[in-house]
C-alpha cells in the first residue's frame, strides 16, 4: 500500500492544487470516495458548529462546492446571518486532509434548486418531507415522516411539497489549506484565492 501511494515531493503548486479540485470533483460524484461526506462548520453566535454532509457538486473553474439541505434546519438560519463556512475533508488512503474556507451563497426555489431538485430521488425526497423542522425536540422517536412516506409510498407528484424545504449550500471557496502526511516528512500548501498566491507551509 505504502509503495502505491503518490509522492507529492515532485508536485510542483499549480499541479497540486489541480489535484485538489480534482479529488473534490471525484467526491462529489462518486459516492464511495473519501472527500464524498465532509464536516462542515459554521459559527453562530460566536459559538462553532459542525455536521457531516453529501458534497452533491463541485465547479472547478468557479471555485464552488454544493450541497443539498432542508431550509428549516438550523444551519441554514445560520449561514443566513453569517456566511462564514469551513469544509474538512481527510482521505484516510492518501493521508490528504483539506481545509476549505469560503463564504456560503443559499439557494431556495431558483433554476439552481430547481434543476437539483428534479434529479433528487423519491428517498432522497423523503429528507425534506418531515412534518416539523429537523433538529426540532419531540417526546417520543420518531423519523417526522408519515407511514406512508417512511415506506415510500407515495407517488414523485407527492413529493413535490418538499420543494418549499429544499435548499442549496453553495460554498464559494476563498482558500484551500492542503496537508499531506507522509513518513519522511509531511508536506503543506495553502491556496489562497482572495490574495492570488499559492504558498508553501511548514506542515
Ligand atoms: C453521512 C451523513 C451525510 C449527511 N448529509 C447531509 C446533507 O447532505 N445535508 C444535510 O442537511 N444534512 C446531512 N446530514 C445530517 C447532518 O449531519 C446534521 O445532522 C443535520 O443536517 C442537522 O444539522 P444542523 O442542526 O446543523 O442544521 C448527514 C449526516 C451524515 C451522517
Amino acid at each position: 500500500m505504502e509503495n502505491n501511494r503518490i509522492d507529492y515531493t515532485t508536485y510542483h503548486l499549480p499541479e497540486l492544487e489541480q489535484d485538489c479540485w480534482d479529488r473534490l470533483v471525484t467526491g462529489a460524484v462518486k459516492s464511495r470516495t473519501p472527500f464524498h461526506t465532509p464536516s462542515i462548520a459554521t459559527l453562530h453566535q460566536g459559538e462553532v458548529n459542525l455536521r457531516t454532509v453529501v458534497l452533491r457538486k463541485t465547479l472547478a473553474t468557479e471555485r464552488e462546492l454544493r450541497f443539498h439541505t432542508d431550509i428549516r434546519s438550523p444551519k441554514w438560519q445560520e449561514l443566513s446571518q453569517n456566511p462564514s463556512i469551513s469544509a474538512l475533508f481527510y482521505d484516510a488512503v492518501d493521508r490528504i486532509q483539506l481545509r476549505v474556507k469560503g463564504k456560503a451563497v443559499l439557494h431556495h426555489t431558483n433554476e439552481i434548486t430547481a434543476e437539483a431538485w428534479q434529479k433528487t430521488s423519491l428517498s432522497s425526497r423523503k429528507c425534506y418531507l418531515t412534518r416539523f423542522s429537523p433538529s426540532s425536540y419531540t417526546d417520543v422517536s420518531t423519523s417526522g415522516l408519515t407511514d406512508d412516506i417512511e415506506h415510500e409510498n407515495f407517488t414523485l407528484a407527492e413529493s413535490e411539497s418538499g420543494y418549499s424545504n429544499f435548499g442549496i449550500v453553495s460554498i464559494q471557496v476563498q482558500s484551500i489549506d492542503w496537508l499531506w502526511l507522509n513518513h519522511a516528512g509531511h508536506r503543506r500548501a495553502f491556496f489562497d484565492y482572495e490574495k492570488g498566491s499559492f504558498q508553501w507551509m511548514i506542515p
